[in-house]
């Protein structure tokens, strides 16, 4: 669509006030000043008015309480989804941003938005991920420090990223992740001679599993939760 018109879509400018802004340099499209109004724009460029990426209508943004039991999946053929969970009208739109284990319960993200889905998943992003995690064995100190410094996973060779440990008992923990390697925090606890009993995920980003959804309940987003995400880009 013609760039004048994107922004009048996604904004409250007319059209007038769309070609005005493009003029005036306000408006990037894949970080490029823009200033040609009839600009062809694909529906998924990264369009953006005085540094803020815009979105068209129509993109859905979910939180959900994923329970235990169901895995992180669209479909499958055995085994029950998040997204079976959700409305028809919804599932069929949505993808997961960034999954969890089957036995792993709390915040899971939802979007048609891919490019959304992109900066919550892709490692070079950095977006932190809080998790709860219900330990067999008190932490100790010593296996604190090395989960704040950086762990060695068994089969690889490159230690995680600093973790951030918050104690809450003896034997449960509010860890923050940068990253998202496979079953990254059962084995970060393995690593330091532990094991995860209990794991739940608060947080991604600045954006928090609502404590009004119960297992298995999903909410829209906020626009500031929505714009949280791209706004770390
Ligand atoms: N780390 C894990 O080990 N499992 C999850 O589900 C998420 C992070």
């Amino acid at each position: 669509m013609r760039l004048d018109q994107y922004l009048s879509t996604s904004t409250a400018l007319s059209r007038k006030e769309a070609k005005k802004a493009i003029s005036q340099g306000r408006v990037s499209v894949e970080g490029v000043s823009a200033r040609s109004a009839n600009l062809q724009v694909a529906t998924d460029a990264n369009v953006e008015l005085d540094g803020s990426a815009l979105r068209l209508p129509g993109e859905v943004y979910l939180m959900m309480n994923k329970p235990d039991g169901v895995i992180s999946a669209t479909s499958d053929s055995s085994q029950p989804t998040a997204v079976d969970l959700l409305p028809s009208s919804l599932a069929s739109k949505v993808h997961i941003a960034g999954r969890l284990d089957k036995d792993t319960t709390g915040l899971l993200l939802l979007t048609s938005d891919g490019r959304w889905s992109h900066q919550v998943t892709s490692p070079r992003r950095d977006c932190p991920k809080t998790y709860q995690v219900q330990l067999a064995e008190p932490l100790g100190s010593k296996a604190k420090v090395q989960l704040e410094t950086g762990v060695v996973l068994k089969d690889e060779d490159k230690p995680t990223l600093p973790a951030s440990v918050v104690e809450c008992s003896e034997t449960v923990i509010e860890l923050t992740i940068k990253e998202g390697r496979y079953h990254q925090v059962k084995r970060m606890l393995a690593a330091v001679g532990n094991h995860v009993t209990g794991l739940h995920r608060l947080r991604i980003g600045t954006i928090t599993l609502d404590p009004a959804l119960a297992p298995g309940q999903y909410r829209e987003l906020t626009e500031n939760e929505i714009r949280s995400i791209a706004e770390r880009a």
